[in-house]
Protein backbone atom coordinates (compact mmCIF):
# COMPACT_ATOMS: atom_id res chain seq x y z
CA UNK A 1 0.00 0.00 0.00
CA UNK A 2 1.14 3.30 -1.10
CA UNK A 3 2.08 5.71 1.77
CA UNK A 4 -0.07 8.71 2.18
CA UNK A 5 2.44 11.90 2.24
CA UNK A 6 3.90 9.87 -1.32
CA UNK A 7 0.47 9.64 -2.91
CA UNK A 8 -0.23 13.51 -1.67
CA UNK A 9 3.14 14.68 -3.05
CA UNK A 10 2.61 12.72 -6.77
CA UNK A 11 -0.86 15.00 -6.56
CA UNK A 12 1.25 18.53 -6.66
CA UNK A 13 2.12 18.89 -9.74
CA UNK A 14 5.32 21.41 -10.86
CA UNK A 15 4.72 23.99 -13.59
CA UNK A 16 7.64 25.31 -15.07
CA UNK A 17 8.23 28.90 -15.56
CA UNK A 18 5.02 30.42 -13.97
CA UNK A 19 3.80 32.99 -12.77
CA UNK A 20 7.65 34.25 -14.46
CA UNK A 21 10.68 32.87 -16.25
CA UNK A 22 12.52 30.08 -13.78
CA UNK A 23 9.67 29.86 -11.53
CA UNK A 24 8.99 26.07 -11.24
CA UNK A 25 5.39 26.49 -9.44
CA UNK A 26 3.94 23.92 -7.26
CA UNK A 27 0.41 23.59 -8.08
CA UNK A 28 -1.68 21.81 -5.32
CA UNK A 29 -4.88 21.67 -7.73
CA UNK A 30 -4.97 17.80 -8.62
CA UNK A 31 -4.16 17.37 -4.93
CA UNK A 32 -7.88 18.62 -3.68
CA UNK A 33 -9.51 17.18 -7.18
CA UNK A 34 -9.11 14.00 -5.59
CA UNK A 35 -11.67 13.25 -3.09
CA UNK A 36 -9.56 10.69 -1.73
CA UNK A 37 -5.84 12.26 -1.44
CA UNK A 38 -7.58 15.85 -0.29
CA UNK A 39 -8.72 13.83 2.83
CA UNK A 40 -5.67 12.22 3.12
CA UNK A 41 -4.01 15.19 3.57
CA UNK A 42 -6.46 16.96 5.81
CA UNK A 43 -6.42 13.69 7.76
CA UNK A 44 -2.65 14.11 8.57
CA UNK A 45 -3.46 17.65 9.52
CA UNK A 46 -6.08 16.49 12.29
CA UNK A 47 -4.41 14.02 13.82
CA UNK A 48 -1.68 16.24 14.51
CA UNK A 49 -3.86 19.09 15.89
CA UNK A 50 -6.73 17.44 17.82
CA UNK A 51 -4.92 17.58 20.82
CA UNK A 52 -2.99 21.03 20.53
CA UNK A 53 -5.71 22.92 22.71
CA UNK A 54 -5.93 25.48 19.68
CA UNK A 55 -8.53 28.16 19.67
CA UNK A 56 -8.40 29.31 16.08
CA UNK A 57 -6.83 27.98 12.82
CA UNK A 58 -5.39 31.01 10.58
CA UNK A 59 -5.04 30.30 6.83
CA UNK A 60 -3.19 32.88 4.41
CA UNK A 61 -4.47 33.96 1.41
CA UNK A 62 -5.46 32.37 -0.83
CA UNK A 63 -4.71 28.34 -1.01
CA UNK A 64 -4.21 28.85 3.00
CA UNK A 65 -8.13 29.56 2.70
CA UNK A 66 -9.02 26.10 1.65
CA UNK A 67 -6.97 23.85 3.87
CA UNK A 68 -7.45 26.16 7.04
CA UNK A 69 -11.09 26.54 6.90
CA UNK A 70 -11.48 22.79 6.64
CA UNK A 71 -9.50 22.00 9.68
CA UNK A 72 -11.09 24.67 11.42
CA UNK A 73 -14.49 23.00 11.01
CA UNK A 74 -13.28 19.38 11.38
CA UNK A 75 -11.36 20.85 14.74
CA UNK A 76 -14.51 22.64 15.62
CA UNK A 77 -12.39 26.06 15.61
CA UNK A 78 -13.23 29.60 14.21
CA UNK A 79 -10.87 30.39 11.11
CA UNK A 80 -8.94 33.78 10.97
CA UNK A 81 -8.31 34.58 7.28
CA UNK A 82 -5.13 36.63 6.84
CA UNK A 83 -5.96 38.34 3.64
CA UNK A 84 -4.21 40.27 0.70
CA UNK A 85 -4.32 44.18 1.10
CA UNK A 86 -7.25 46.25 0.60
CA UNK A 87 -9.92 43.13 1.29
CA UNK A 88 -10.45 42.98 4.70
CA UNK A 89 -13.82 45.24 5.12
CA UNK A 90 -13.41 46.10 8.89
CA UNK A 91 -10.34 47.54 10.51
CA UNK A 92 -7.16 45.98 10.00
CA UNK A 93 -3.65 45.88 10.65
CA UNK A 94 -0.67 44.86 7.95
CA UNK A 95 2.47 43.56 7.12
CA UNK A 96 4.57 43.77 3.79
CA UNK A 97 6.56 41.13 2.86
CA UNK A 98 8.71 39.98 -0.22
CA UNK A 99 8.14 36.44 -2.62
CA UNK A 100 9.78 34.12 -4.92
CA UNK A 101 8.15 36.72 -7.85
CA UNK A 102 7.44 39.77 -6.52
CA UNK A 103 6.13 41.91 -3.01
CA UNK A 104 2.95 42.05 -1.06
CA UNK A 105 1.23 43.05 2.03
CA UNK A 106 -1.18 40.87 3.90
CA UNK A 107 -4.04 42.27 6.79
CA UNK A 108 -6.19 40.52 9.36
CA UNK A 109 -8.80 42.16 11.53
CA UNK A 110 -8.11 44.02 14.87
CA UNK A 111 -10.72 41.88 16.15
CA UNK A 112 -10.08 38.59 14.95
CA UNK A 113 -7.85 37.21 18.11
CA UNK A 114 -7.01 38.45 21.07
CA UNK A 115 -4.12 37.89 23.73
CA UNK A 116 -3.18 34.31 24.76
CA UNK A 117 -4.96 32.88 22.25
CA UNK A 118 -3.17 29.40 20.25
CA UNK A 119 -3.12 29.87 16.76
CA UNK A 120 -2.05 27.64 14.32
CA UNK A 121 -1.17 29.06 10.94
CA UNK A 122 -2.05 27.35 7.48
CA UNK A 123 -0.83 27.78 4.00
CA UNK A 124 -0.04 25.45 1.06
CA UNK A 125 3.67 26.12 1.03
CA UNK A 126 6.70 27.42 1.95
CA UNK A 127 8.98 29.16 -0.57
CA UNK A 128 10.81 32.48 0.65
CA UNK A 129 8.93 32.51 4.00
CA UNK A 130 7.58 35.96 3.97
CA UNK A 131 3.99 35.16 3.74
CA UNK A 132 4.09 33.04 7.00
CA UNK A 133 6.26 35.09 9.03
CA UNK A 134 4.20 38.31 7.91
CA UNK A 135 1.07 35.84 9.01
CA UNK A 136 2.97 35.01 12.21
CA UNK A 137 3.59 39.03 12.66
CA UNK A 138 0.18 40.19 12.45
CA UNK A 139 -1.39 37.44 15.11
CA UNK A 140 1.38 38.40 17.48
CA UNK A 141 0.77 41.89 17.59
CA UNK A 142 -2.76 40.89 17.90
CA UNK A 143 -1.24 38.96 21.15
CA UNK A 144 -1.91 35.37 20.07
CA UNK A 145 0.52 32.84 20.51
CA UNK A 146 1.18 31.33 17.13
CA UNK A 147 1.99 27.29 17.81
CA UNK A 148 2.75 26.34 13.98
CA UNK A 149 3.46 26.62 10.24
CA UNK A 150 1.77 24.28 8.60
CA UNK A 151 2.36 23.74 5.03
CA UNK A 152 1.63 20.47 2.26
CA UNK A 153 5.15 21.71 0.47
CA UNK A 154 8.35 22.92 1.68
CA UNK A 155 11.09 24.33 -0.32
CA UNK A 156 14.09 24.29 1.80
CA UNK A 157 16.09 25.26 -1.26
CA UNK A 158 14.85 28.73 -1.04
CA UNK A 159 15.66 28.91 3.10
CA UNK A 160 12.14 30.06 4.09
CA UNK A 161 11.58 27.06 6.45
CA UNK A 162 14.58 27.62 8.30
CA UNK A 163 14.34 31.46 8.51
CA UNK A 164 10.29 30.81 9.87
CA UNK A 165 12.18 28.34 12.38
CA UNK A 166 14.67 30.88 13.46
CA UNK A 167 12.08 32.91 14.69
CA UNK A 168 11.16 30.94 16.62
CA UNK A 169 8.00 29.03 14.94
CA UNK A 170 8.00 24.99 13.98
CA UNK A 171 7.24 24.14 10.61
CA UNK A 172 5.23 20.85 9.74
CA UNK A 173 5.49 20.54 6.50
CA UNK A 174 3.82 17.13 5.14
CA UNK A 175 5.93 16.72 1.85
CA UNK A 176 9.29 16.57 2.89
C1 LIG B 1 2.05 31.56 -2.62
C2 LIG B 1 1.78 30.44 -1.65
C3 LIG B 1 2.18 31.04 -0.32
C4 LIG B 1 3.33 31.95 -0.70
C5 LIG B 1 4.64 31.33 -0.33
O1 LIG B 1 1.00 32.46 -2.62
O2 LIG B 1 0.42 30.02 -1.67
O3 LIG B 1 1.14 31.80 0.26
O4 LIG B 1 3.26 32.15 -2.12
O5 LIG B 1 5.72 32.11 -0.72
P1 LIG B 1 6.78 32.71 0.31
O6 LIG B 1 7.18 31.61 1.24
O7 LIG B 1 7.92 33.12 -0.58
O8 LIG B 1 6.17 33.87 0.99
P2 LIG B 1 0.97 33.76 -3.55
O9 LIG B 1 1.60 34.89 -2.83
O10 LIG B 1 1.50 33.39 -4.89
O11 LIG B 1 -0.55 34.14 -3.59
P3 LIG B 1 -1.89 33.41 -4.01
O12 LIG B 1 -2.18 32.40 -2.94
O13 LIG B 1 -2.86 34.53 -4.03
O14 LIG B 1 -1.67 32.75 -5.34
N1 LIG C 1 4.86 30.79 -3.91
C1 LIG C 1 6.13 31.21 -4.00
N2 LIG C 1 6.85 30.38 -4.76
C2 LIG C 1 6.01 29.40 -5.16
C3 LIG C 1 6.16 28.25 -5.96
N3 LIG C 1 7.33 27.93 -6.49
N4 LIG C 1 5.08 27.47 -6.17
C4 LIG C 1 3.89 27.79 -5.60
N5 LIG C 1 3.69 28.87 -4.85
C5 LIG C 1 4.74 29.66 -4.63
Amino acid sequence: MIDSKEYIKQHVRTVPDWPQAGIQFRDITPLLQDPKVFRALIDIFLARYANANLNYVAGLDARGFILGSVIAYELNLGFVPIRKKGKLPFHTISEEYDLEYGSATVEVHTDACKQGDRVLLVDDLIATGGTMLAGKKLLERLGAEVIEAAVIVDLPELGGSKLIEQSGLKVFTVCD
